[in-house]
């Protein structure tokens, strides 16, 4: 009676009209809700890119901050069996990886932090990406064509990972891949005359985590006038997943007969020496604390691999006891820098809290030979104009148990 009574108040053509909204309006609400979903999930072709659920395969892109007025974001990148790296496009930083141990509990075999923040407060390349030249350039200087360049010299009259601001403290462009397997393009120009390196370089890297437990870099360059080139990146590895243990405990086996000595300030002297009967026979595996001590201040070493061709191939095996983990290295490269974490020193703290001290970490930095522009014997690392600057490396965690 009251509604009647209501209705015929009211204009009787609105009051139909009103019947007609609220008939409709189940439905409009279902639309509204598909719409939204679809807009959060951002599906890209078979790719389940979501920005919302980072528990599913595909890739998920958070804020992360702002750089030099660029923006900076977080991605997470989740494969089928819920291994999960994130990485970064300020310094193109890979900040995790996480990976479950033998009894399948998960942590990250990659140290780093959770915020922007502590990569601001410039660690030592944690997980970065290194360029234009990786490691050392001896006296911060080359000469090319005749004419000699002087870089930025940045570990005391050296220049070391390409410079004062390397490829590891710039925004890259990123741009998330639409296959099925989740991945990260990034992008970065490097002008003419950054950091004292001829020529504008463009250069493209791209992270893939397969459904194998690999995380596969490729790096491609391009440039406009020749230039050295050297791309890697610094992840440093704790395959206990915790740095209260040290990395000596790790075993390893690096397929290279030679490595290249350094002198005093870590520049490689030019000779390319046998690995037979020294503390850098790592020929078959060996626990790393086994002749440390008889490397002054550590491994910090370039091995030069055993390789007939540019090929991707096996080059190193890392494995640890406590968690049954063991990485995998493979690469395209003819070098590999193995470095201890001999100039950690508790400064930087882990994500979770924990200092992050001598040896709890150390790197695989596949490469060509440190100060290569400087030694005619060394494979060459010049990249010429209409040239195409392509390397591979790959990462794989075998987990003894999953
Ligand atoms: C490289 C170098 C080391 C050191 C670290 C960063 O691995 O070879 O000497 O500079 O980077 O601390």
């Amino acid at each position: 009676m009251i509604k009647q009574d209501a209705c015929s108040q009211l204009n009787l053509k609105k009051c139909i009209k009103m019947k007609r909204l609220i008939c409709y309006l189940p439905m409009l609400l279902l639309l509204i809700i598909v719409f939204s979903s679809c807009g959060n999930n951002t599906n890209k072709t078979s790719n389940t890119i979501t920005t919302t659920d980072s528990t599913k395969t595909g890739v998920m892109q958070k804020d992360w901050g702002e750089v030099d007025g660029k923006k900076v974001y977080i991605y997470t990148l989740t494969n089928k069996n819920g291994v999960q790296v994130t990485i970064s496009n300020y310094g193109g930083t890979v900040t995790s990886w996480i990976t479950p141990d033998k009894n399948g509990n998960k942590s990250s075999i990659i140290i780093g932090f959770d915020s922007l923040q502590g990569y601001l407060q410039k660690p030592p390349y944690f997980g970065a990406l290194i360029g234009r030249y990786g490691n050392r350039i001896g006296n911060a200087k080359f000469t090319l064509d005749g004419k000699t360049y002087q870089l930025a010299a940045n570990d005391g009259k050296n220049h070391l990972h390409g410079g004062i601001k390397g490829f590891d403290k710039v925004v890259w462009d990123a741009s998330i891949g639409d296959t099925s397997t989740p991945s990260l393009t990034l992008h970065y120009m490097s002008k003419d005359g950054e950091e004292g390196y001829p020529g504008n370089l463009h250069v493209t890297v791209q992270y893939t985590l397969t459904d194998n437990d690999e995380l596969k870099i490729e790096y491609n360059a391009e440039t406009d006038k020749p230039t050295p080139v050297n791309l890697t990146n610094h992840s440093y590895f704790n395959l206990t997943g915790d740095v209260s243990n040290t990395i000596l405990n790790h075993t390893l086996m690096i397929d290279a007969n030679n490595f290249t000595p350094v002198d005093n300030t870590l520049i490689p002297t030019g000779e390319i020496k046998s690995v037979k009967g020294t503390p850098f026979d790592f020929t078959q595996p060996k626990k790393i604390s086994k002749d440390i001590n008889a490397v002054k201040g550590g491994y910090d070493h370039n091995w030069v691999l055993k390789r007939k061709d540019s090929s991707l191939k096996r080059v190193a095996v890392l494995s640890d006891s406590i968690s049954g983990r063991t990485l995998e290295i493979y690469t395209t490269e003819p070098g590999l820098q193995f470095y201890t974490g001999n100039f950690l020193d508790g400064k930087f703290k882990n994500r979770d809290g924990k200092p992050i001290n001598q040896h709890m970490a150390l790197c695989m930095e596949t490469q060509h030979f440190p100060d290569s522009p400087n030694k005619p014997k060394f494979p060459s690392t010049i990249l010429k104009p209409g040239e195409k600057y392509h390397t591979v490396t790959v990462y794989k965690v075998v987990s003894s148990e999953r």
